[in-house]
């Protein structure tokens, strides 16, 4: 059955307009597992815009599901995720100048420094995942690398306009999928899900989960984040496996 994973990044996003102590991400991210999360995840960025490190050291004591880390494949994150051990880190790409991560990672060309980068964090007992665009050659250096996840970029789906461009990104990551299934990785997909958008993956089988983060943080400040999680997941649980 797929899951659903929240990212609880724009909690922390409120919380720095004011740099004080309200909301509290990991008071969202318990209430998330309540309400049926698999997993809570965080994006530790190097200008720390949101999620704080206190923020990740805490999640990591007090979660009761899993715990990824979403960074960038620096020394600094690698040493973060070393002293935390956090269930998985997910290596995106990351700017200083970007509202949110913009492209996947670009793993092809690049197997071996990658490979040598997550080396570590594999000997700690850390699984990884890579944020990557469904391009074929993406997915194969993924998976010469050796990963166990890959998470697909959704982003250019959900921004397309509806119809032609929009099936088109849709095809486009239903052939990653099937692509990275029978190369042995285990997907998930995220960027840009929303509670409309998400709804055509419900034929697609092979994910393992959905990585959900502004769509339902949105939601939360009207409804509560128990009816935003709770709706999220019964949606995501009911489709293909
Ligand atoms: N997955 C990755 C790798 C991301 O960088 C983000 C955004 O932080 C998400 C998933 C969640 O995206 P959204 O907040 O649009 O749901």
């Amino acid at each position: 059955m797929p899951v659903l994973a929240v990212n609880v990044d724009h909690v922390a996003t409120l919380r720095q307009a004011r740099m004080g102590i309200e909301p509290e991400p990991v008071t969202a991210a318990h209430l998330a597992e309540l309400a049926g999360a698999h997993g809570i995840i965080v994006h530790l960025r190097e200008d720390r815009r949101h999620i704080q490190d206190r923020d990740v050291r805490l999640l990591r004591e007090c979660l009761q599901s899993r715990l990824n880390l979403e960074m960038a494949a620096t020394e600094e994150m690698r040493d973060i995720a070393l002293d935390v051990k956090p269930d998985s880190v997910c290596l995106v790409p990351e700017k200083r100048q970007e509202l949110t991560t913009e492209g996947g990672l670009a793993v092809a060309g690049r197997v071996d420094e990658i490979k040598e980068y997550l080396a570590p964090i594999w000997e700690a007992g850390i699984l990884s995942s890579l944020f990557i665009d469904p391009e074929p050659d993406q997915i194969d250096a993924a998976t010469s690398i050796g990963t166990q996840y890959i998470e697909l970029h959704t982003g250019a789906y959900a921004d397309a306009p509806r119809g032609e461009k929009q099936d088109a990104e849709l095809e486009r990551l239903i052939e990653g999928i099937g692509h990275a299934r029978a190369a042995g990785l285990k997907v998930n997909l995220g960027h840009g899900l929303n509670y409309r958008n998400v709804l055509a993956f419900q034929d697609v089988p092979g994910v393992s989960e959905y990585s959900i983060g502004h769509a339902i943080i949105s939601r939360a400040i009207f409804t509560g984040m128990a009816e935003a999680v709770g709706e999220m997941a019964r949606i995501v649980e009911g489709f293909a496996d």
